[in-house]
């Protein structure tokens, strides 16, 4: 089955999300669809897969034009979406939650279920996915959930099968098998469409390659042959440098030490579990792990943002356990959150209004119980030039920023300060190519200058062109440790201690 996209615009209010987009889909062929964040990749298969209208366009199955009227239409069509995020019911079998998408109002009967667990099987067998038809979903690793998930679709007899980022949340590993999966699917005959923002990955799976920016299909690529440079430049509209430049490594005294540190989630379940390592000046340790095995409240814990049950944290020499947030701040820690909206910044204050949220407090910009706006501006308009935060002024809202020039903003904000020791938590996620090549800069140069780095991120790659050490953490326990002095870095045995195989 072949598939075309001939003109297809999609807006939502003023802004065009897909402009024009013309695109073919061949039966036993991989499409990889690059493109950075917010390029209207996701809106353009939402199209395909019957859950958006176009405002203009159409698609042509073999030649002719269709209209789906919602998913149900495009699924008869034969084209299945596995989505970014898994819509699984947790407390349900493999073979229940197969059956649940094609009929949902309709309750299951053991006729059906015995049809669709057989079913399930053939499918296995066919595209060696192995998957028990009887387990229960919440029991399942990521990896195998995103099977079901494929599975589902094949049940429904598609032919073409999108994958919306499919990799964000598997390990190296996972991502090796499930490019398996995605070969014996098109060797079968099935039309591939591969959708990432990560460059290296396009190579390994992709027929071809094309690139949105934009809304716009703005070129063409072919894996192996199209250079890495030459794709990213499509990405981002202008060239990239990927290094990370880096002096070498030569860390000073102790910075922060952690002993035996165990921390519990908000349902009192253990987060991090009696862990222990040391951060030195002049270093960046990286902790690297899959999305939940206890990152976020470690650096929670670190950031004085929840409560320390055993154990102990010090800061040159000083005991900082129970220290208070504003404390830790004093002492010279910069903090870029997980979670930037939330966590990192006020999207109804100004820009500098927002580089000031922890420092107002003191001089010069609060003389007692005055504050100094002037100065508050002065300081603002300086760093946000200096790290490229890009507004129409620094009096505009911040949340009227991009996602990136928030996230420039936070680190002008963080390390705009004399700072030791910094911690940041998926310092990039979500941010275009050229952005993260600033951050990381910035990190980088924190480090020359003697700052202490830990950096948590779910980007392996981020991880390993940015960290002096990775330590790996999963189930709340440090599993591994990597470079300077330990074993060398390399991406498999990270991706098995991730997988928790060294645990
Ligand atoms: N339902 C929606 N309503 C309003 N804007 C949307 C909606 N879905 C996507 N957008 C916007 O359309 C643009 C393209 O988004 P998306 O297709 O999700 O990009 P990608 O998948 O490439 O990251 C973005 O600016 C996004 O904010
Ligand atoms: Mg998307």
């Amino acid at each position: 089955m072949d598939i075309e996209l001939r003109g297809i615009t999609k807006r939502f209010g003023d802004l065009v999300a897909n402009s024009g987009v013309n695109l073919s889909i061949k039966a036993g062929e991989v499409l990889g669809l690059l493109g950075e964040n917010g390029a209207g990749k996701s809106t353009m298969m939402n199209i395909l897969s019957g859950l958006y209208r176009p405002d203009e366009g159409e698609i042509l199955i073999d030649g002719k034009p269709v209209s789906f009227r919602g998913p149900g239409d495009a699924i008869r069509a034969g084209i299945g979406m596995v989505h970014q995020h898994f819509m699984l019911v947790p407390v349900f079998t493999v073979a229940e939650n197969v059956v649940l998408g094609v009929e949902p109002t309709r309750m299951l009967d053991y006729l059906d279920l015995r049809k669709a667990r057989e079913q399930v099987r053939e499918i296995n067998e066919e595209y060696g996915l192995e998957v028990d038809p009887d387990e229960l979903i919440e029991n399942l690793p990521v990896g195998i959930q995103q099977r079901v998930e494929i599975i589902k679709v094949l049940f429904r007899s598609a032919s073409v099968l999108i994958f919306d980022e499919p990799t964000a949340v598997l390990t190296p590993q996972e991502v090796t098998e499930f490019f398996k999966i995605v070969r014996s699917l098109r060797d079968a005959g099935k039309a591939i469409v591969f959708i990432t923002h990560k460059l290296h990955e396009i190579h390994g799976i992709a027929d071809r390659i094309s690139v949105l920016r934009a809304g716009k299909i703005v070129g063409e690529g072919l894996p192996g042959k199209t250079s890495d440079q030459d794709l990213a430049e499509m990405m981002v509209g202008r060239p990239v440098t990927f290094e990370v430049e880096k002096k070498t490594f030569e860390p000073g005294e102790v910075l922060l030490d952690i002993r035996n540190l165990t921390v519990l989630r908000d349902d009192d379940s253990v987060a991090v579990d009696n862990v222990t390592f040391s951060v030195r000046s002049g270093e960046i340790v990286g902790i690297a792990g899959v999305q939940g095995n206890g990152q976020t409240a470690l650096v929670e814990a670190l950031t004085g943002l929840r409560r320390v049950t055993t154990g102990s944290v010090t800061f040159q020499g000083k005991d900082i356990t129970g220290a208070s947030v504003r404390d830790r701040h004093r002492m010279g820690f910069a903090h870029v959150p997980e979670d930037r909206q939330r966590a990192g910044m006020i999207t109804d204050f100004t820009i500098a209004e927002n580089m000031a949220l922890n420092t107002y407090y003191d001089e010069p910009y609060s003389h007692g119980i005055v504050m100094d706006w002037k100065a508050v501006a002065d300081n603002s308009a300086k760093y946000a030039t200096a790290f490229d935060v890009r507004a129409t002024s620094i009096f505009e809202a911040a949340g009227h920023l991009s996602g990136g020039n928030q996230q420039k903003m936070i680190v002008a904000r963080e390390l705009s300060r004399d700072t030791k020791l910094m911690i940041a938590a998926q310092p990039t996620r979500g941010l275009d190519v050229g952005s993260i090549e600033y951050i990381h800069k910035r990190i980088v140069a924190a480090r020359d200058e003697g700052d202490g780095v830990l950096i948590v991120s779910s980007e392996l790659d981020e991880i390993l062109a940015l960290s002096d050490r990775i330590l790996v953490m999963f189930k709340g326990r440090v599993v591994a440790e990597f470079g300077a002095g330990a074993r060398p870095a390399n991406k498999n045995d990270i991706g098995l201690a991730m997988a928790g195989a060294l645990a």
